[in-house]
């Protein structure tokens, strides 16, 4: 599939590629490269192994989740001899967050070499703004929103929409690290001068007055087959996920009118791999989408116990064009809590003991070696017989837990 694109005078690099794309064709265990290097790549990447793949990073840093976990290729997103090395000998690459700058990597690309989610989806997907009107032109349910590109602007529709509103940067914003919501004309003021882009441009969108949050993880295939996760139900706080519970306790036609929207929304973005979409219930059952994250999603590290296929696995398999695996439970219930930082310094393991000790609870550890405040350090899941027991030993441990 691949042909070398790596300029002659690189002959190690060369030769080591050459090898490796050799390898992988002859024994057909496929190259999945990586974008990124963050927990979600580490755990792709352990699922990756666990099929004899072979997994390759980019990444911009050393932060430390994907270090040992496979080889990896560093530099910046603009720096074509490092993008040539990474893709050559890859027989397909993905992403692990969507706020990258995949310009120079489609240009090095080696044709036939697929990349998956695509740049089509990235554009509509990597830019809130872009996001938000995709999905209205598609009909897809959405609350209310204006594009502003000026804080005068973002004043007119702040009195438009009514107060409260959610304030986000269109673009490099995630858990929660882009939004603010603003009560008064002040907050306004503040949250536009945290959070308007160079180009001056936000999203602004009308405060939704729901009465939880779902999330449904879909895998979707190049030719649109498609699996959906049971519906979760997601508890933020400060704008940043803490708790998964599923299944979600929701009416059936609730949770079947979820799962039809984030099919619906999959295929809206033309999405290849898994994507999780994040819906607002509102208290007649109403779902308006939020957004979607085409990438395995932390609403959906639950499956990695709880389901016959997790979705890192089924994110594989769907850009690899192989038959995905089956979504369901493995238990009645299942509950994700994710393990925050407290405080500033290096990563320590001191409560990690502790907290094996506790019957059947999986602890995910994503091997960042600096703790922050609200940094998502790792994350527990627990399986049991009913969400109310799954939660209540899953809350335990995470708060044991001081990473
Ligand atoms: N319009 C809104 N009305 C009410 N709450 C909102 C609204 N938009 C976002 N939120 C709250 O903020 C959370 C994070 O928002 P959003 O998903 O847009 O940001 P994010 O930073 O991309 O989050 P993440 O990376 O955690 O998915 C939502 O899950 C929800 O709890
Ligand atoms: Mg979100």
């Amino acid at each position: 599939m691949a042909h070398d694109p790596v300029s002659a005078g690189d002959g190690a690099e060369d030769a080591l590629a050459a090898s490796r794309r050799e390898s992988s064709r002859t024994e057909g265990f496929p190259t999945v490269g990586v974008l990124g290097g963050g927990q979600l790549g580490r755990m792709l990447a352990l699922a990756g192994l666990r099929l004899g793949l072979r997994v390759r990073f980019f990444r911009d840093d050393d932060s430390g989740p994907t270090e040992g976990v496979a080889e990896s290729v560093e530099g910046t997103w603009d720096d074509a001899d490092a993008l040539r090395r990474f893709v050559s000998g890859c027989d397909v690459v993905t992403l692990e967050n969507e706020w990258q700058d995949l310009r120079t990597l489609v240009q090095v690309l080696p044709p036939g070499v697929a990349l998956w989610p695509s740049r089509q989806t990235m554009r509509w997907v990597g830019d809130k703004i872009a996001q938000k009107q995709r999905a209205e032109a598609l009909g897809l349910p959405v609350g209310p929103y204006r594009a502003c590109d000026s804080l005068a602007a973002l004043e007119q529709a702040a009195a438009a929409l009514g107060l409260p509103v959610v304030i986000k940067r269109p673009r490099q914003s995630y858990d929660g690290y882009g939004n603010a919501t603003a009560h008064d004309a002040a907050e306004l003021r503040a949250a536009y001068a945290k959070l308007a882009e160079g180009d001056g441009r936000v999203l602004v969108e009308a405060f939704v007055p729901f009465v939880r949050e779902l999330a449904v993880m879909v895998a979707r295939r190049p030719g649109g087959q498609d699996v959906a996760y049971p519906v979760a139900t997601t508890i933020q706080r400060e704008h940043r996920c803490a708790a998964v519970e599923v299944p979600a306790r929701i009416l059936p036609a609730v949770a079947e009118q979820a799962t039809a929207l984030a099919r619906r929304a999959a295929a809206a973005y033309g999405c290849v791999g898994v994507v999780g979409v994040e819906l607002f219930e509102l208290p007649d059952g109403q779902l308006l989408l939020n957004e979607i994250a085409p990438r395995p999603h932390n609403t959906g590290h639950y499956t990695i116990e709880g389901c016959v296929t997790s979705q890192f696995e089924n994110h594989l398999r769907a850009v690899l064009d192989w038959p995905l695996g089956d979504p369901s439970l493995v238990r009645p219930a299942a509950v994700m809590v994710n393990v925050l930082g407290h405080r500033e310094g290096p990563a320590s393991a001191a409560t990690l003991p502790a907290v094996l000790a506790l019957p059947g609870v999986a602890v995910h550890v994503y091997g960042k070696r600096r703790v922050r405040p609200g940094r998502k350090m790792g994350h527990v899941t627990v399986l049991d017989d009913s969400v109310e027991a799954a939660r209540a030993r899953a809350e335990a441990a995470a708060a044991q837990l001081e990473l």
